[in-house]
């Protein structure tokens, strides 16, 4: 397959994590880089010979690239991949896709206005999180109807820590102008796309959150949520970025079991009848079903999750292959940290789909009204992001 002619816009810890995994891969080429700060486009991949652009316009414009990945903050996602799509430019976007429905909304909408045109455009989103064994499987369980009708998920995800550190070096970040949200913007969007994956949208959303609770910041950094399905389904998202060692554990209750994943493991505890019927025909008050926990069998992870995304991306424009996610997807995790967010600031459960534009308008009114002042960290620059994927 002839690799794909790629530049990365955005060159900070995930884009130049990018630069090196691009250069790995045989199925894209690394041909240009922009950035508008003069340091990292000097500096990152000083040793490879990649076109530089200050202004994505000039790069999109170049010839140089067939396609974009977009690595900047949250904000800007939205008018690069309008501009790239709208010039037939494929688009792979990091997370979250926008920082708010009315955004991503015009994403899909310029996606489906390019596509008239050229037909084979690609735009996808890196949700690399999807390509993990435990995961895959967990969706496999469930479309498969192995833990039968669904009645709850309750999602423990509080291993996302954070130092205060790590909120001073980033100018942008836990800002509402910045970043437009917190841990349910910058950490969760993987975990909140994977429950949009496995469950679907919820009805409603309810969030109960505290701003800057133990980090000297104005957005959310814990966050309780509850979520209540059409077909009575409930779920619960529990999430913040101060607690260690903190938890990862996705506990699935179904008619016929209970799907635990913690610690990379899945244990399927299965019932040996459908919990309905006993609940509904059996003729003792304390009776349940009989049940057997066994471990889930799970084929090796491949590693290098960010580059399978690259790669699925690339064969999807070279050969029409699926795409690990396709970024209109991306809505999905943005609806739900957009409604857990409203439902905070106004005390109320949100229907879903919710009102876009006030959402929008709420925002913008943090915005205006902050009189937060950031604390100014000089350093910050390209940092590993092992402990980030981990
Ligand atoms: N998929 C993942 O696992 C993962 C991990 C970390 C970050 N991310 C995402 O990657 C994006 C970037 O995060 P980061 O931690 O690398 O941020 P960062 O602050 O380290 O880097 C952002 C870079 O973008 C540049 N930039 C800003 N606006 C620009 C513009 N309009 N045009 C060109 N360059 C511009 C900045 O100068 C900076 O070098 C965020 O959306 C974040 O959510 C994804």
């Amino acid at each position: 397959m002839e690799p794909v002619r790629i530049g990365i816009v955005g060159l900070g810890n995930m884009g130049s994590s990018h630069v090196r995994d691009f250069t790995a891969s045989e199925l894209v080429e690394l041909t240009a880089v922009c950035d508008t700060d003069a340091e990292p486009l000097a500096n990152v991949g000083a040793d490879l010979e990649l076109a530089r652009f200050e202004k994505v316009d000039e790069m999109l414009a170049s010839g140089k690239i067939e396609a974009i990945m977009i690595a900047t903050p949250h904000y800007d996602h939205t008018p690069i991949a309008i501009n790239a799509l709208g010039r037939g430019i494929h688009v792979l976007c990091e997370k979250p896709v926008g920082v708010h429905v009315q955004d991503v909304q015009k994403m899909i909408d310029a996606y489906e206005a390019a596509r008239a045109k050229y037909p084979g455009l690609q735009f996808g989103a890196m949700f690399q999180q999807r390509t993990h064994t435990f995961w895959q499987k967990i969706k496999e369980m469930i479309d498969s109807g192995q833990l039968g009708k669904l009645v709850r998920a309750t999602w423990i995800i509080t291993n996302w820590f954070r130092t205060q550190y790590y909120y001073d070096t980033g100018s942008w970040r836990a800002t509402w102008k910045g970043e437009g949200g917190g841990v349910l913007l910058n950490q969760c969007p993987h975990n909140l796309d994977l429950y949009q994956w496995f469950f679907g949208v919820p009805q409603t959303v309810t969030g109960i959150l505290e701003l800057g609770k133990y980090h000297d910041i104005e957005v959310e950094d814990e966050v309780t949520a509850v979520f209540r399905h059409e077909n009575g389904m409930v779920g619960h998202f529990i999430t913040t970025t101060a607690e260690a060692p903190g938890t990862n554990r996705l506990e699935i209750a179904g008619e016929h079991g209970k799907l635990v994943y913690e610690n990379d493991k899945l244990f399927f505890d299965r019932n040996e009848i459908s919990m309905f019927d006993e609940l509904a025909n059996s003729k003792q008050g304390f009776s349940r079903p009989n049940h057997a926990i066994e471990e889930v069998p799970l084929p090796e992870e491949r590693g290098g999750r960010h580059v399978q995304v690259t790669e699925a991306f690339a064969r999807a424009i070279r050969e029409g292959s699926p795409l690990v996610a396709a970024a209109p997807e991306g809505i999905g995790s943005v609806a739900l940290a957009n409604g857990i967010l409203m439902s905070h600031f106004t005390g109320k459960p949100v229907t879903l789909p919710l009102d876009a534009a006030a959402y929008a308008q709420m925002l913008q009114g943090l915005i205006k009204n902050s009189t937060f002042k950031k604390r100014d960290v000089a350093g910050g620059g390209p940092s590993d992001l092992k402990g980030s994927f981990a």
